[in-house]
């Protein structure tokens, strides 16, 4: 489903963000990034989607290579749930969630039938909830709001960059349990970014460390706390995990 072969990002003036990584995730399984903050999580996630161009590697996704495709395309299969919410503050909940339906000329109708049923699913109540504006929703209704925009034009692919990690620990909890409910409603492939082991453990099928900029280890779960790859995975495990 996705495929990333030696992927790596040199910005100017040399800092390498991503070094070779590799990983492949199949249909319907969701991939948890894990590593401390500037490791280069967001600059993966964002090559993944044609944000940022790689200086060198591979991605394939559902079999086509994406740096051979139409950054208009791509992004169509791909939504995006922007780290720290991004919700536009001065369109309403519906108008944001709309955003993608509406730059492919949806109609009204369609449109808003859409914006209901992402909401519902979400649980939001539609009727309380779309004329409202960012600044009327909790943090938690906020990130709920992004995930809906991300998933309205119904991509096969959804990356997150650390959705939760803004919430106190009830509601991040609550996220969490709504994240595996919706995981089997709609059976998405995800990358999830996020610095919380616990969480990575809790949602993921598989999980990539990344320090530093390069792959220490990508396997399942329980393929990290049997067998890890080397000492900063075991260290990492042993000092989140406790
Ligand atoms: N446009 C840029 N130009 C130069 N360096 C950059 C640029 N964007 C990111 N970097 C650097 O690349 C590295 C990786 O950044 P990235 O945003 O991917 O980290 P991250 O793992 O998402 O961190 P966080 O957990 O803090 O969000 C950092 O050292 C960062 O300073
Ligand atoms: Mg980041």
């Amino acid at each position: 489903m996705i495929t990333v072969k030696n992927l790596t990002k040199t910005f100017e003036g040399n800092v390498t963000a991503v070094n070779l990584i590799s990983f492949e995730l199949l249909e319907g399984e969701t991939l948890c990034m894990i590593g401390t903050s500037g490791c280069g999580k967001t600059t993966t996630l964002k090559m993944l989607n044609r944000l940022l161009e790689p200086t060198s590697g591979e991605i394939f996704i559902l079999g086509k290579n994406i740096l051979e495709q139409d950054q208009i395309e791509v992004r169509r299969k791909i939504g995006y749930v922007i780290q720290g919410g991004g919700l536009f503050p001065h369109w309403t909940v519906a108008k944001n969630i709309g955003l993608v339906p509406s730059l492919q000329n949806w109609d009204k109708e369609k449109m808003s039938a859409r914006v209901d049923e992402l909401l519902n699913l979400v649980e939001l109540e539609p009727a309380k909830f779309k004329n409202r504006y960012p600044a009327e929703l909790s943090g938690g209704q906020q990130q709920r709001v992004g995930i809906a925009r991300a998933m309205a034009s119904d991509p096969p692919v959804i990356l997150l960059d650390e959705p939760f990690s803004a919430l106190d620990p009830i509601t991040r909890a609550q996220m969490q349990t709504e994240f595996i409910r919706l995981k089997k409603i709609v059976k998405k492939t995800m990358v999830f970014v996020t610095h919380d082991l616990k969480e990575a453990f809790h949602l993921s099928d598989k999980i990539l460390v990344m320090d530093k900029g390069n792959m220490q280890q990508f396997g399942s779960p329980d393929d990290l706390k049997n067998n890890p790859a080397n000492d900063f995975v075991k260290n990492f495990l042993e000092s989140h995990l406790n």
